[in-house]
């Protein structure tokens, strides 16, 4: 997977630098069957280091810990999450395993899509089904502890099928919600069935649909809609795309 193979790198990165850094090289030599003979060197005067807060090893322990830092379980480091900007395709902010939201971003629910989600309820309330609200925002920190208690539970390859990273998940932007029943089960109610059919006269799509796994990089999610506002959601259910595909981002 990518995402595996960004954590390798990234990890490959700091193991780099540090086996660099240690002295591992003269080790390196030591076991090879001959250190090579080398020509005679110039004598090399080394410039007088610039005064430094820090001292020996110390500073460049630092200075590997600030361009590379712990990472997140995304693969990028944690630094990465206080300056990353939000991406808009055409307008739509884009939230996926690619592109990622601040740490601090988002407070709570888009009050356009609550308003619109409560009208949903509405209608199916009309239709004779029930649709509680599971899950709306939730902040960075939330997704963290949420995806590690699953990491905890399924392992991480497993968790990555269903959860998102922190600073990747839609619930960041408070323009997504879990309603009904948060079970693939769902899929087959009354309840979820209708929403399928009538998320987007409220502004909503199916996020993550069934038969799309491989473009939107999680398992089919009946019960999570994204607002997008009536138009673009009736174009994009009308489509039959996943918004990846609608937004010319596969
Ligand atoms: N379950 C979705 C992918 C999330 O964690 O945001
Ligand atoms: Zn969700």
């Amino acid at each position: 997977m990518r995402n595996s193979i960004q954590k390798m790198l990234a990890l490959g990165g700091i193991v780099g630098i540090l086996f660099t850094s240690s002295g591992c090289s003269a080790q390196a030599v030591r076991w090879g069957q001959q250190a090579p003979s080398l020509p005679p060197q110039e004598e090399v005067v080394e410039a007088t280091p610039e005064p430094t807060d820090w001292v020996g090893s110390k500073h460049i322990d630092t200075m590997v810990e600030q361009t590379q830092g712990p990472l997140s379980p995304s693969g990028k480091s944690y630094a990465y999450y206080e300056t990353v900007e939000p991406t808009y395709i055409d307008g739509v902010l884009l939230v996926n395993k690619e592109y990622a939201l601040p740490r601090a971003y988002g407070d709570g629910e888009d009050a356009t899509a609550y308003q619109a989600l409560l009208k949903l309820q509405q209608g199916a309330q009309r239709a004779g089904y029930s649709m509680p609200l599971m899950s709306g925002y939730r902040s960075f920190e939330t997704q963290e502890e949420l995806y590690n208690d699953y990491v905890a539970v399924d392992g991480e390859e497993k968790a990555d099928t269903y959860s998102a990273w922190p600073g990747h998940s839609e619930h960041q932007t408070g323009l997504a919600f879990d309603v009904g029943w948060v079970d693939l089960q769902f899929a087959q109610t009354g309840a979820g069935q209708w929403l399928a059919k009538h998320a987007h006269e409220y502004g909503f799509i199916i996020r993550y649909p069934k038969d799309k796994e491989s473009i939107t990089g999680y398992q089919y999610e009946p019960w999570h809609i994204r607002y997008l506002g009536v138009d673009l959601a009736e174009k994009v259910y009308e489509s039959g795309l996943c918004l990846e595909e609608y937004l010319g981002v596969v």
